[in-house]
């Protein structure tokens, strides 16, 4: 059975778990709870991740993959999902799924900004700068990621839903929806399909 390092808050660890739902293949890890900050590894474990960062997944071989991106094209291979087109249609995959970690990542660093640095050394400067990098890349799916958004499954959707859905979950107030209708009902579709339900956080 593998092993993989969870907490279901982090959209990193749910676009692995959409991946595994997808899959109709839950049932192949063992959910281990873990939890670090950028300033302390915590129970993350270090000879897993020397970089002490989640999702971690610990093969049946006891070989340990990360980060997400490896993870899930670790398991698209294992299981023959077909989440990565082939040829030229690989590229703007993997640029959509950037451009949704992106997303996940800024939020992320938002969230430590206002949970783990104390008070006396917040750079508001920092944060709008991270908040302006979501602003953007939701702008540039709007208006240029649509129609692949139309297509089949793949990862770079099941990426984007695992950082809208950490939107709405950390950044209620930032009504992201406002001004990006197609976004909005792209993700009201996507956010319907069972991977989703069952990987909710909160
Ligand atoms: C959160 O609680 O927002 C969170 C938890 C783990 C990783 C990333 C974010």
């Amino acid at each position: 059975m593998m092993q993989l390092y969870h907490a279901p808050a982090s959209p990193f660890v749910r676009k692995v778990m959409i991946v595994l739902q997808e899959a109709g293949r839950a049932d192949a890890v063992t959910l281990i709870a873990a939890s670090g900050t950028p300033v302390d590894p915590g129970s993350i474990p270090l000879d897993r991740n020397p970089l002490g960062k989640i999702p971690a997944l610990v093969r049946e071989d006891g070989g340990a993959l990360y980060d997400s991106r490896v993870i899930c094209r670790y398991l698209d291979d294992l299981f023959d999902l077909g989440l990565y087109p082939g040829g030229a249609r690989l590229w703007p995959v993997l640029t959509l799924e950037a451009t949704a970690d992106g997303i996940a990542d800024a939020a992320v660093l938002m969230r430590y900004e206002s949970v783990v640095r104390p008070a006396e050394f917040r750079y508001p400067d920092w944060m709008a700068g991270q908040s302006a990098k979501i602003d953007r890349a939701l702008d540039a799916v709007e208006a240029r990621w649509l129609s692949h958004l139309a297509g089949p499954v793949d990862m770079s959707q099941i990426a984007l839903a695992a950082a809208l859905g950490y939107l709405d979950f950390r950044q209620p107030e930032r009504t992201w929806r406002d001004g990006r209708p197609g976004l909005a009902q792209w993700f009201a579709g996507f956010a319907e399909r069972p991977s989703m339900q069952a990987t909710a956080a909160g």
